[in-house]
């Protein structure tokens, strides 16, 4: 995948890599030159994702397995990346899970999960970057938020918080961080087909056909196109830009007729 942006010389780590929207940000940095680190929960995934990568850009992409909740993980994690690059300059904190059920029905363990990964997790990730970049003079990170972050469906309760969370967060950090030059901004995902959004198809809590007639662009996104919009947040073209939630929904946010 080949894009605008030119990332040679600098690594990145990408969170959540294995899959869906993780995978096509690897694949969009890798063709814009980057080095990467990729870190997943699952570990053949994350392995393979890098091998892909590596076959065609051989010595550039390196893989860890663990969870963005364990905080000791986390920092190994953005330490290896620093030592592979002798950098971190971007950190795409992108793993989540979603977590939906009818409130009256969500039970304690699924609302603690996805807080704890879609939030907590986000929170430990950008702390040890955070604190990488700070000390190396700068960096930029993308959160990986959600147009539920910003708007509300039902049955989304855990979910939507912990967005709404990150989309907070984004804000706080970039305002801590400003000085130090350290640029946080989140991109806000409309529905997108990935492993994610084909668990909640099969569970019956998605239909495909009710989406496309709602959202204003007819379809769903797809993970390239989030991709490349969470790559102009972490460029040098977005250099003034901090603190923002950048909105990939094919209009579906701006839409409330029906
Ligand atoms: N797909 C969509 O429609 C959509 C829309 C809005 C936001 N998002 C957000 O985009 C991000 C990526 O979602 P996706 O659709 O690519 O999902 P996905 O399930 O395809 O990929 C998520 C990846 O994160 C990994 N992961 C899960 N928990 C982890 C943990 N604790 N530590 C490390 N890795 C972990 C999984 O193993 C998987 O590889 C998530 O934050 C999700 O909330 C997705």
């Amino acid at each position: 995948m080949t894009t605008t942006f030119d990332f040679s010389g600098r690594t990145a780590l990408v969170t959540g890599a294995a899959s869906g929207l993780g995978l096509a940000m690897a694949r969009a940095f890798s063709g814009a030159g980057a080095r990467l680190v990729l870190f997943d929960l699952d570990e053949a995934g994350v392995n393979r994702a890098a091998e892909q990568l590596n076959a065609d850009r051989p010595g550039t992409v390196a893989a860890l397995s663990g969870s963005i909740t364990d905080p000791a993980a986390v920092e190994a994690a953005c330490a290896a990346a620093l030592a592979f690059g002798g950098r971190l300059d971007v950190v795409m904190n992108n793993a989540g899970i979603s977590g939906n059920a009818p409130s009256l029905d969500l039970d304690e363990a699924t609302w603690r999960r996805a807080i704890d990964v879609n939030l907590s997790g986000a929170f430990f990730v950008a702390q040890a970057a955070g604190r990488i970049m700070a000390e190396q003079g700068g960096g930029s990170i993308v959160n990986t938020a959600s147009m539920y972050g910003v708007v509300a469906a039902p049955e989304r309760a855990a979910y939507c918080a912990a967005k709404a969370g990150v989309v907070a967060l984004t804000k706080v950090l970039a305002i801590e961080w400003a000085a130090r030059n350290i640029r946080v901004n989140a991109i806000a995902p409309g529905y997108v087909r990935t492993a994610l959004t084909e668990t909640l198809v099969s569970q019956g809590r998605l239909d495909l056909d009710v989406l496309n007639a709602r959202v204003p662009a007819g379809r769903l996104g797809t993970p390239e196109e989030i991709a490349t919009a969470s790559l102009f947040l972490a460029s040098d073209a977005s250099a003034y830009v901090t603190g923002q939630t950048l909105v990939a929904d094919g209009g579906w946010s701006s839409y409330s007729y029906l």
